[in-house]
């Protein structure tokens, strides 16, 4: 059983792999390459594939503009299945945009540092994956770089996001109160991700004008940082992506010490890794809710929801042991009742949580592989083996999809999976839980 279903989980990376080097997260919904799923994508395939998983993270890289940013997709090939497609985007308004490909101008969680460190830890030939590494490592820290002098504008070691697709976790109830502050106007748009998936599993039309409105917001700044951070209604400080961020930190001074030399570009890793640590705590803990919150720069307040992000940092061991405790303890109480599966997106006692529909409530592979490795961190075997469980039997009752229903009592129904099937993520991340 578990060998035929690592089996299909190969078999999905493989069916979604593209000629040009890079695998699409899922056929017909998301047909390019997006920039957090191919770290993902690229562990699963350092377990059986280590070209494949190369060229994964080298088709990233390769679209990196020449101020160190990295687009969260990459068009590499036409296609009329998804909007908004390269020409909404215009990258062209920003004199760093590659030439080389069609990208969009927003970014997502960055993951590419901490991933190149899995990868040397899964393969077996060493030598030969350290020189990949050294032959991009560069890229990846000039995208740090990117981030702390474009993206910090108060000098804190946290950095924002413009636009709730840079989150990852596009739809949750979090921007729900940014979105009342604005007044987005009503586009003439063709939506192409409701021809896959039922529209009661994906965002409003009246988010997308949200959505398509910061975009032409960025557009207006030539997609200027600086002029971001003082015209766009979103900005905001996410616990997912700090704390991808700073477990990136802390993979690319492990793997610079590997490599050898490079002791100001480890010097100024350090500075930045202790600076964003210590923000991070101070600013987006929630005492009251015993967990991490995201911040609204722009309303100058904080957002006092609870979602699976604010585990994350777990991951990244931000919290001391104390705080950790009972940071696992709001998660047990919260998102671990015995009829649940492991880990709802949204807190599942909140009146915003909706089991289906997409960042508001299903669970996700790819967070709960973060939280897995994160309550190994401090030794929490018993609960991350649960949530190991948890993704096995997902999977194993209806299939690779995007995400799930967390309540248990669903499945004695005939479910599926939501969102788009044959999801890379899902089978790349289930390929490394069960090499574990
Ligand atoms: C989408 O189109 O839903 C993507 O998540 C945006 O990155």
């Amino acid at each position: 059983m578990v060998k035929s279903l690592e089996n299909t989980a190969k078999q999905i990376l493989d069916s979604n792999y593209q000629e040009k080097g890079f695998t699409i997260p899922c056929k017909g919904l998301y047909p390019f390459q997006w920039k957090w799923d191919s770290g993902f994508i690229a562990i699963g395939y350092a377990h059986y594939d280590t070209d494949k998983a190369k060229s994964e993270i080298k088709t990233l890289l390769d679209a990196q503009w020449s101020n160190g940013f990295l687009p969260h997709i990459i068009f590499h090939n036409e296609s009329d299945t998804y909007f908004p497609g390269p020409e909404f985007y215009q990258i062209n308004l920003n004199p760093y945009a590659t030439k080389k490909y069609k990208t969009t101008g927003l970014t997502q969680p960055p993951v590419t540092g901490f991933v190149l460190e899995k990868m040397y830890e899964i393969v077996e030939d060493k030598s030969d994956m350290l020189d990949f590494i050294k032959s991009i490592i560069d890229k990846v820290y000039l995208n740090h770089l990117y981030f702390y002098q474009n993206r910090d504008p108060k000098n804190e070691g946290l950095v924002y996001i413009y636009h709730n697709w840079e989150s990852g976790t596009d739809n949750s109830p979090i921007w729900d109160e940014i979105w009342d502050t604005m007044d987005s106007p009503n586009y003439e748009f063709e939506r192409r991700d409701t021809d896959h998936v039922d529209a009661s599993q994906r965002p409003t039309n009246i988010e997308y004008n949200n959505y398509l409105y910061l975009v032409d917001i960025a557009k207006k700044c030539h997609y200027d940082d600086e002029k971001i951070a003082e015209s766009s209604p979103f900005l905001v400080q996410d616990p997912l992506f700090n704390a991808m961020l700073i477990k990136s930190n802390e993979a690319l001074i492990n793997l610079y010490k590997i490599i050898g030399g490079n002791e100001d570009k480890i010097q100024q890793l350090e500075k930045w890794q202790n600076k964003s640590i210590k923000s991070f705590n101070d600013k987006l803990y929630d005492e009251e809710l015993e967990a991490y919150i995201h911040y609204d720069m722009k309303n100058e307040k904080a957002i006092k929801l609870i979602t699976s992000s604010s585990f994350t940092p777990l991951f990244a061991k931000i919290p001391s042991k104390q705080r950790a405790e009972k940071l696992i303890n709001t998660l047990v109480t919260k998102f671990g009742k015995s009829d649940m599966y492991l880990c709802a997106s949204f807190d599942p006692t909140s009146e915003k949580y909706n089991p289906k529909k997409y960042w508001r409530g299903p669970v996700w592979i790819n967070i709960n592989w973060i939280l897995y490795y994160g309550l190994h961190n401090y030794v929490y075997k018993e609960l991350a083996d649960r949530l190991k469980n948890d993704t096995f039997e997902l999977i194993k009752k209806v299939g690779f999809f995007e995400y799930f229903d967390a309540r248990k009592s669903e499945y004695t129904k005939n479910i599926t999976g939501y969102g788009g099937a044959n999801f890379s993520w899902s089978a790349a991340l289930y390929i490394d839980l069960i090499k574990n």
